[in-house]
């Protein structure tokens, strides 16, 4: 067990909130907790009220990038009771991120009572709402005050939540990015590093101008193999086969993209996790065999693809009522908030609560 020091947010912001039009990324809960490494131990567990903190202007992951994060959820169960979705594997992911940015790696109790301390003081901000949760973010950033580039001795973990809705409110418009690139092999692709996306902006903001959601990224060196999207991982499907990207350097390992994999498997769906081509992608269109495709993650979920376009050419993909992807999504839901079996023993219990 871990000491943590409470500092209660003197005011709520609770009553600001319309809970049933939650935006994403907007609605900050009260408090967050903070520990720090001082190049020898984690100490000063604490928790206090959500706002800006003080920071030196040379502190090193401002200046040389060693910032990495992580992204997941709380739910309320019908039950009442609060769950964190998978957290063991994205603290396991982010020590991934931690050893490959050179940064120090976060103890499990450390993480995981960090995650329920802020869940416990703010369980009222934990929505009940369908498509809704507590967002938790916990980031990790180097806060050596030095000019100079090094591995950082100093750092900082943080964990704050935000009430959040869905992350995209209407079937996706992908371009297939062949211009500019996100990951190559023997990079940082595989890690949740913040620089990851602020490379993506560019050519991001350039499809969102041509009317896309997003871009899908293809390998940096023939632009022919398909990779994942700017904020998720990216799935087809061809008949009783799921197809995804292998993740094996340049693709995040998303847990949602594990989740999806692990559940279609038990549904009895054959799911391959290896290179996709973008001329294997039209070739199953030309052939009627493209049924959906869809993408994942802790933000977007399971969000279904309406097109894709590469190269000025759209593949068309048409609504079903029944999708696989919708499928998918509403069991991952249900699991998460108690409604079927966890089989997969995914939901971290927090407590049970009385109000709803
Ligand atoms: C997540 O899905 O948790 C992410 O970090 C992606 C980001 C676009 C919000």
């Amino acid at each position: 067990m871990i000491d943590i020091k409470i500092n209660e947010a003197p005011v709520s912001r609770i009553s600001e909130v319309d809970f049933s039009n939650l935006a994403f990324g907007k609605e900050f809960s009260d408090h967050m907790f903070i520990a720090d490494y001082d190049g020898i131990e984690w100490k000063n567990f604490r928790i206090q009220p959500y706002g800006p903190i003080p920071l030196s202007p040379a502190l090193s992951c401002m200046h040389y990038g060693q910032a990495i994060f992580e992204g997941m959820k709380a739910y309320r169960g019908i039950d009442n009771s609060i769950q964190i979705f998978r957290p063991y594997d994205n603290l396991k992911r982010m020590n991934e991120s931690a050893e490959r940015m050179c940064m120090q790696p976060i103890p499990e109790e450390v993480y995981v009572e960090g995650l329920k301390a802020v869940c416990r003081m703010d369980e009222k901000w934990i929505p009940a709402n369908e498509g809704s949760a507590l967002y938790l973010r916990p980031f990790l950033i180097a806060t050596d005050d030095f000019l100079g580039i090094h591995p950082s001795r100093n750092y900082m973990f943080m964990i704050y939540g935000c009430a959040v809705g869905a992350y995209y409110n209407e079937t996706l418009k992908i371009k297939i990015e062949t211009e500019f690139a996100r990951a190559v092999k023997g990079g940082v692709g595989e890690a949740k590093t913040a620089g990851n996306y602020a490379s993506a902006l560019y050519a991001t903001s350039i499809a969102q101008t041509e009317g896309f959601h997003q871009v899908l990224w293809t390998d940096a060196f023939e632009h022919k193999y398909l990779e994942e999207l700017g904020s998720s991982n990216f799935f087809i499907l061809s008949g009783n086969t799921l197809i995804t990207p292998a993740a094996n350097g340049t693709v995040l390992k998303g847990i949602t993209r594990d989740s999806v994999i692990q559940l279609a498997r038990k549904l009895g769906y054959k799911v391959e996790e290896r290179l996709i081509s973008i001329d294997e992608v039209i070739a199953l269109n030309n052939e009627g065999k493209l049924d959906e495709a869809f993408a994942t993650g802790t933000a977007a979920t399971v969000s279904p693809i309406c097109e894709l376009s590469y190269q000025g050419v759209s593949i068309h993909l048409k609504h079903k009522e029944n999708s696989v992807a919708g499928m998918l999504k509403n069991k991952l839901e249900n699991i998460k908030r108690c409604k079927e079996e966890d089989f997969f023993g995914w939901n971290e219990k927090v407590m049970m609560t009385q109000t709803a």
